[in-house]
This record gives structure tokens, C-alpha cells and sequence, in this order.
């Protein structure tokens, strides 16, 4: 029978990945507590009604085809979250966080789930760091959002990053531009790919992004929506460049930048990582001014982003970024059966109890001094415990320093001192 492995486009975070995991989202945790974010937790699953009407259905990804769906028996959907920021706002808005001091800035780390086609950096159930700012239009936000990512992914470490920028209007100036856009790429049908005619039809903002062969000369003359934007966007814009100008916070304008999201207005960004393939979008976010009255709230101006934690990590290993490996167990109790094995484990729950991380050394039989001692190297633990006839009699533990330092024979009662003044020495 052959063994069931996990499900594509899913992860497994060993033990030995853990340290760069704690290292990120410590840094996400300490940066975003500097900005004085709150940290908010919000369910994984919600009603699917949440998605189609707060993210739109005309993305063409998530709600489309990649949201993973549950349909109960009496006629409920729920959807296995495929992005946090419509539940945050959901979450803002059943709870009346709009009536506390706005703006409200949240962050929030979890998975997340999306039907794509796997492959490096991209899974079906990826994590973020997401923060929201909700409740607030002004351009220094968007500005406070974008520096929070650059200040956390450089006390990571990272190098060569750069933030793309771009507006995408707003719901008065947008329709326009997106009729110029179509009128102008109705022009050059023979130029289109059939996935880029099938955007035309249902969302052409998506091909100012495609990725199809030739594009890169046929958006080179399209008209760009920065040009397009009513006076209020270009206002916001214009003071959103002014304020990351003064902060001497680095950006790259690019117009080909729309996102996959329906609910963004104005500002969008990402934050790239040269050098790390395709994936290398780090950092996804934007202004979505309209989202809480999409889901029955009330108007709530909010910006913020969302950021893959194992592409961050990715990033950190592709540019050599090392994560501190925990500190292993400090030590282990080792035994031979009967009243030495009982002995050694009040000894080890004593240890653990005075705070001394501690392996015990599991035998159903008699164990030879030798197959112990060779578990307790390849733990990597600093001192052996060994409890014998000899130790219980006389009411002593025999410590083995495991750096080859000589074996000292302790009174029980003096043990703990002992090691945690060992422990000290090596501080
Ligand atoms: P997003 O661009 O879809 O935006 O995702 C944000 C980030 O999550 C991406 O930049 C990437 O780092 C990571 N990511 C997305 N999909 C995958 C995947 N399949 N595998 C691995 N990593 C992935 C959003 O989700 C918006 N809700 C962000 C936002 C928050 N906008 C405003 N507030």
C-alpha cells in the first residue's frame, strides 16, 4: 500500500524550519507593535457571501475559481479564507470597532487558502502578515503602510527590495479610463492572446499586468491610468509621492502594476525581491476605500497589505539571511530500569519544573550506559544525568559534561543550583 502524502501546494514546517519561521514573524510582530498596530485574529472560514461581495467577483482569481468552498446541507456556503482583509473588515464592522478612535490599525498572521496551480513560492495554503489601517484617507497611511513593510523586511536582513507604486483611481475615474483602455486595446485584437481577449471581455484592467508574449510593446502605448485620474486621486497620489519623497522611502512608479483584487482604489503596491525568481512579490497591498459598505457596513476608508511568510522566507534563504537555531535541551537523565528509571524521572520532572529543558531517556528494558550516551550526543544536550544503584543509595546524581569535561558526582538537593549556575557560566 503506498503511503498518503500531503495534498499539493501544501506545506509541512519541520523543526528544523521553525527558526526562521520565529525569526520572521518575530520582526513582523516587533515591527508592527512599533507602528502601534493591535494584533486582531479573525476565523479561517467565512461565509462565502463575505468574499463574492467584499473582494469582488470579477477578480479573476480567488473568487472566481480558486476559493475553496463548503456547502452545508441547508443551503449555507462558508469559503476557507483566500485573503484576510475582507474578514479584518467584517471583523471592524460586527464588533463596532468603527465607534472606538479611528483609525484602527490591526495586524494578524495566518494561513490562507487558494486553488492555484502550485509551484515555488506559490501554494494552496500559504501564511501572511497582514496589517490594516481602517478608517483613515489620508496619503500618510498608505505612506505608513509601505515604510512599516520596508522596516520589516530590512531587519530581517533583506536586500535589493523595491516597492512598485501605483494609483488605480477610484470608482469615478476608473470606468473611464478602463472604456479608453478597452477602446485602445480593441484596436490591436490581432495583438491579444486569447486569455488577454477573455480579459477584454470581463476585466481589461487585468491585461495592464499580463504577462502574455508581446504585451510588454503593446502596453507601452496603451494609455496609463495615472494620466486619467480625477482631481482628488491625483491630489492623494501626488501627496502620498510627496510624503515617501521626505521619508526618503524608496519607490519604483509602475504603471503595469493593478493587482488582482476588485477592491482596490487609488493606491496599490508591491514589494519585490530581486533575484528570487517569478514569486517574488514579497509584499501585496493597497487602499480599498469602499469595501466596508460592499459588505453592509459603514463607509470606512482603509489601506493596508498583505505578506507571504514562506516567500519572506524564501527571500532570506536565497540571499544567505541566517535564522538563530534555538538553544538545544540542556540536559538528559539517563537509567538502567527498575528504581533507577523511577528515580530518574522525578529527577527529570524536578528539572523541568525549575525551568531546565530536559530529554529522559525512554527504555522499556535495560538500557546499556553506551546507547544512552550516544542518544545524548546526538541530542547535542550539554550535560548527561545519570542515575544508578549507586546514585539512589547514596542520594547523588553523577554528572557528564558533555564537552568532555570531567564527571562530578552531585547531592540530589544541590542539582538544580548546580546546573543552573553551569547554565550561567556559558551566558
Ligand atoms: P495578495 O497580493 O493576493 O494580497 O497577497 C499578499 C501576499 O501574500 C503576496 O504578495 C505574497 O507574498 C503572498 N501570497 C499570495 N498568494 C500566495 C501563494 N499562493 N503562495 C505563497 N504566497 C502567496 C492580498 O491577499 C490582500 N488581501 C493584501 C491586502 C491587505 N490588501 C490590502 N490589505
Amino acid at each position: 500500500m503506498s503511503s498518503i502524502q500531503r495534498v499539493a501546494g501544501m506545506q509541512d514546517v519541520l523543526p528544523a524550519d521553525r527558526a526562521y519561521w520565529d525569526k520572521v514573524i518575530g520582526a513582523a510582530e516587533e515591527t508592527a507593535l512599533h507602528y502601534a498596530f493591535q494584533r486582531l485574529d479573525v476565523p479561517i472560514i467565512e461565509y462565502t457571501d463575505l468574499f463574492e461581495r467584499g473582494v469582488g467577483t470579477a477578480s479573476d482569481f480567488f473568487v472566481q475559481k480558486e476559493m475553496y468552498t463548503i456547502e452545508e446541507e441547508d443551503g449555507d456556503s462558508f469559503a476557507l479564507r483566500p485573503e484576510f482583509t475582507a474578514g479584518v473588515v467584517r471583523a471592524y464592522v460586527e464588533n463596532g470597532l468603527n465607534n472606538e478612535t479611528q483609525p484602527v490599525k490591526v495586524y494578524t498572521f495566518g494561513p490562507i487558502f487558494r486553488r492555484e496551480r502550485p509551484q515555488a513560492g506559490r501554494y494552496r495554503q500559504h501564511s501572511q502578515f497582514n496589517c490594516e489601517i481602517i478608517g483613515e484617507t489620508d496619503p500618510a497611511a498608505d505612506a505608513e503602510a509601505i515604510s512599516l513593510a520596508l522596516d520589516y523586511l530590512r531587519r530581517l536582513g533583506l536586500r535589493d527590495l523595491s516597492v512598485q507604486l501605483n494609483s488605480t483611481g477610484c470608482r469615478r475615474c476608473k470606468p473611464a479610463y478602463v472604456e479608453k483602455l478597452r477602446a485602445y486595446l480593441k484596436t490591436r485584437p490581432e495583438k491579444l492572446s486569447p486569455v488577454d481577449q477573455e480579459r477584454l471581455r470581463r476585466n481589461p484592467l487585468r491585461i495592464v499586468d499580463s504577462k502574455e508574449p508581446g504585451m510588454d510593446a503593446v502596453l507601452a502605448e496603451a494609455p496609463h491610468i495615472i494620466d486619467h485620474l480625477c482631481e482628488d486621486c491625483a491630489a492623494h497620489y501626488a501627496e502620498l509621492l510627496q510624503i515617501l519623497d521626505r521619508l526618503g522611502v524608496p519607490y519604483r512608479q509602475n504603471f503595469r502594476l493593478v493587482r488582482g483584487i476588485d477592491y482596490y482604489v487609488q493606491t496599490v503596491f508591491e514589494v519585490w525581491a530581486e533575484g528570487i525568481g517569478a514569486q517574488s512579490a514579497l509584499f501585496g497591498g493597497g487602499r480599498y476605500d469602499g469595501l466596508s459598505e460592499a459588505i453592509g457596513g459603514p463607509p470606512a476608508p482603509a489601506v493596508g497589505f498583505g505578506s507571504g511568510i514562506e516567500r519572506v522566507i524564501l527571500a532570506m534563504q536565497a540571499q544567505g539571511v541566517e535564522a538563530p537555531q534555538p538553544p538545544t535541551p540542556q540536559v538528559m537523565v539517563v537509567h538502567f530500569g527498575g528504581e533507577t528509571k523511577l528515580a530518574a524521572l522525578e529527577l527529570a520532572q524536578a528539572l523541568r519544573a525549575a525551568g531546565i529543558s530536559t530529554f529522559f531517556a525512554f527504555a522499556r528494558e535495560r538500557r546499556s550506559m553506551k546507547s544512552q550516551m550516544r542518544e545524548a550526543n546526538r541530542r547535542q544536550v550539554r550535560e548527561t544525568l545519570i542515575i544508578g544503584e549507586d546514585e539512589v543509595a547514596q542520594g547523588l546524581v553523577t554528572v557528564r559534561p558533555m564537552d568532555g569535561g570531567e564527571q562530578t558526582a552531585v547531592p540530589r538537593g544541590e542539582i538544580v543550583a548546580w546546573l543552573q549556575q553551569r547554565a550561567e557560566g556559558r551566558r
